[in-house]
């Protein structure tokens, strides 16, 4: 598998081929897709063309990430301040999920992918609601990659629910302030029964976290890239992997 990696990255970019260690393939990838507007702006297209292209991104690194061995990869695909632009914007990223999952679910169930969703899906429309809930339904058995969506999510508003769930509890008598740990947040929040992100990936040159995953991300590896969101492909996860396995994770202990 060494070598196969090491000839793909050699050929693409013309670098010296990178080792990727089947050994130390982080468990969870998480990734802010960023600059499908400006990818399009850039060759004179609309935005919804980016967001488009941004689709096939998703397939490519799906597809790269189990081929890897990644157990879980989670997809910020629309946040609770996205719907600050405008309508047809909004309403053209509400329609992507129908369009994605009904072009590629037969292919993520032969893959035995899972895929999940993390949000508000309350303030969904309907038809992307519909088509979250039955993918998820039809590949809740899976055993393979878990493909996650952070869909109309916030880390503060995941925060802000956790806080609200526990006073109700403790209000209600089912719960007493010291039961509150890190473990009990853990399992309350959106994504409970996900290990934390071991590489963050944001596309597109930003450098924040732009309300993503703020808990969980206590202790993950970022890796940022210029790139655009609808250019990423297998090479950049691959270049990200391999700049994973350089760091050492210390986790405030010495190594
Ligand atoms: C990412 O691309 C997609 C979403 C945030 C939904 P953008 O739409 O943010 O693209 P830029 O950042 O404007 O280029
Ligand atoms: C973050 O990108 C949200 C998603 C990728 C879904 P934005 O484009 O919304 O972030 P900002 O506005 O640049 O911080
Ligand atoms: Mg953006």
């Amino acid at each position: 598998m060494i070598k196969r990696v090491q000839a793909w990255l050699g050929r693409k970019d013309g670098q010296q081929p990178v080792e990727i260690s089947p050994d130390n393939i982080p468990r969870h990838v998480a990734i802010i897709m960023d600059g499908n507007g400006r990818w399009a702006k850039s060759r004179g297209l609309p935005r919804i063309v980016g967001h488009q292209n941004g689709m096939k991104a998703v397939k490519r690194a799906t597809i790269a990430a189990n081929d890897l061995g990644v157990e879980f990869l989670t997809m910020y695909a629309f946040s609770t301040e996205n719907w600050k632009r405008p309508k047809d914007e909004v309403d053209f990223l509400m329609k992507l999920p129908v369009e994605f999952l009904a072009l590629e679910l037969d292919e993520l169930i032969e893959k035995n992918v899972q895929v999940r969703v993390m949000g508000d899906a309350d303030a969904l429309p309907a038809h992307t609601r519909k088509a979250m809930e039955e993918a998820v339904a039809r590949t809740q058995d899976n055993t393979g990659l878990v493909l996650n969506f952070a869909l109309n999510y916030g880390a503060r508003k995941e925060i802000e629910d956790c806080m609200r769930s526990m006073g109700e509890d403790i209000r209600a008598g089912v719960l007493s302030p010291e039961e509150i740990t890190s473990e009990l947040i853990d399992s309350r929040l959106l994504s409970g029964g996900l290990p934390d992100p071991d590489l963050l990936i944001r596309t597109s040159g930003e450098m924040r976290l732009s309300n993503f995953m703020l808990w969980q991300v206590a202790y993950s590896e970022l890796w940022f890239t210029d790139i655009y969101w609808p250019e990423f492909d297998k090479t950049h996860l691959l270049q990200a992997v391999a700049e994973y396995q350089r760091r050492s994770r210390r986790y405030g202990g010495l190594k």
